[in-house]
């Protein structure tokens, strides 16, 4: 019985895991999960692509590592797979709640940890009537968020399924809160309602961190995250452009995120999430000018071409493991060049003045990490999936 990687299309996450596991001396196969047919008959189980009968490597799997990549698709195949009696990474049940951040914060609030503060109203922007006349609800929608929270210190809208800093919008005035909530609109991935959060003062990066459970073994956080940085936007995320930073993780925030990872992995063997996490830092006694940081984050931006060059170059799809190289070589000059390592300083010192201040507020179930996660914090998430995944064969 073998461990099998669940794809809809072959990047570089995938060509990592599987470089990994070969590295590992674990065997891996593939299951596509796109532009094939599942079926349930009284004859029993099938599956199969227009040209590939995938029913031999179904039987032989025992443990599947789910990295279908819309959440929707990702929680059909955990749930698919879990009835046809495979071990999954992550379960469905923890896809259902990774799903949605408002079922992740509820977890996390319950059990004590801290967690922004953040409304939901069940009702959207707009109805229509069965005359289909429309009706408004912005109105009332916004007194209730205002009645929570404060517009002098911000509210942001966030589509509750969103990703990569879509859909994640700040007002500061009556008016941009009104039209951010006339922007949220129910589809497949966000059917219902509206979720505000106090605008967090995090200062100019946010933090990704990884914690992981194999089964009979205790919880593990990675002992550094992921920070990324910049001015540009309030939203950190690397999607919109801002650069990334090694953080030092200090005890007891290793701790809490360990907490968060069981809290949201309870009664599963094994799991993996990236927490996402701010540092609310209210008081900040501020270390440094932030012209001079400002001027530290420009010249790391520099440093930082090559690492995007390499990055871009589709020589990865032909000779991925020459790219990967490269790509380790130009990362390596940019984490020691002066300007990152200035930068992660003020990051480093930041988290430590502030630890007891941050919040977080997503946990990702299937992050990307070959890229960024596993260049900056050293740690390679491949590994732990497949240990994890490892760890569930009987
Ligand atoms: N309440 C908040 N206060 C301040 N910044 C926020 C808040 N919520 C989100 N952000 C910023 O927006 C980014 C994206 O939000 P997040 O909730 O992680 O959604 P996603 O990553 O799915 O787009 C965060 O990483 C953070 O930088
Ligand atoms: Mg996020």
């Amino acid at each position: 019985m073998s461990i099998a990687l669940l794809y809809e299309r072959s990047e570089n996450d995938e060509a990592g895991l599987k470089q990994t596991a070969q590295q590992l001396g674990i065997d891996l196969s593939f299951m596509p999960f796109r532009k094939i047919a599942l079926t349930i008959s009284k004859e029993g189980f099938n599956v199969k692509t227009k040209g590939k009968d995938y029913l031999e490597t179904f039987n032989q799997t025992a443990v599947v590592i789910n990295r279908a990549q819309s959440k929707n698709r990702r929680l059909q195949a955990s749930y698919i797979m879990e009835m046809l009696d495979k071990k999954t990474i992550n379960t469905s049940q923890v896809e259902f709640t990774c799903y949605s951040k408002l079922r992740t914060l509820l977890q996390l609030w319950r059990a004590g940890l801290p967690v922004p503060k953040t409304v939901f109203v069940p009702c959207d922007a707009s109805d229509f009537m069965k005359n289909h006349n429309e009706i408004h609800n912005e109105v009332d929608i916004a007194d209730l968020f205002q009645a929570e929270l404060s517009l002098d210190d911000g509210i942001v809208i966030k589509a509750d399924a969103g990703t990569h800093g879509k859909m994640i919008m700040l007002s500061k005035t009556r008016e941009e809160l009104l039209s951010n909530i006339k922007e949220t609109k129910p589809n497949i991935i966000n059917p219902i309602g509206v979720v505000a959060q106090e605008l967090i003062k995090k200062w100019f990066y946010d933090l990704r961190i990884i914690v992981y459970k194999e089964k009979g073994k205790q919880p593990v956080c990675h002992n550094t995250a992921l920070a990324r940085a910049g001015f540009k936007d309030f939203r950190t995320n690397t999607f919109l452009g801002n650069l990334v930073f090694e953080a030092k993780l200090p005890q007891s925030v290793l701790d809490l995120a360990s907490k968060c990872g069981d809290t949201l992995g309870k009664g599963n063997d094994a799991w993996i999430f990236a927490l996402d996490a701010m540092i609310n830092v209210v008081d900040n006694k501020q270390q440094v000018d932030e012209a001079y940081l400002k001027a530290q984050l420009d010249l790391a931006a520099q440093d930082y071409l090559p690492v995007q060059k390499v990055k871009t170059d589709e020589t990865r799809l032909t000779n991925f493991s020459a790219w990967n190289s490269r790509l380790e070589q130009t990362f390596s000059t940019y984490a020691n060049s002066d300007s990152y390592q200035k930068v992660k300083s003020v990051i480093d010192e930041n988290i430590e003045s502030n630890k007891s201040a941050i919040v977080f507020h997503e946990a990702n179930s299937c992050p990307e990490f070959w890229e960024n996660t596993r260049l900056v914090t050293g740690l390679n998430v491949a590994v732990p999936l497949l240990k994890a995944a490892q760890s569930l064969i009987d």
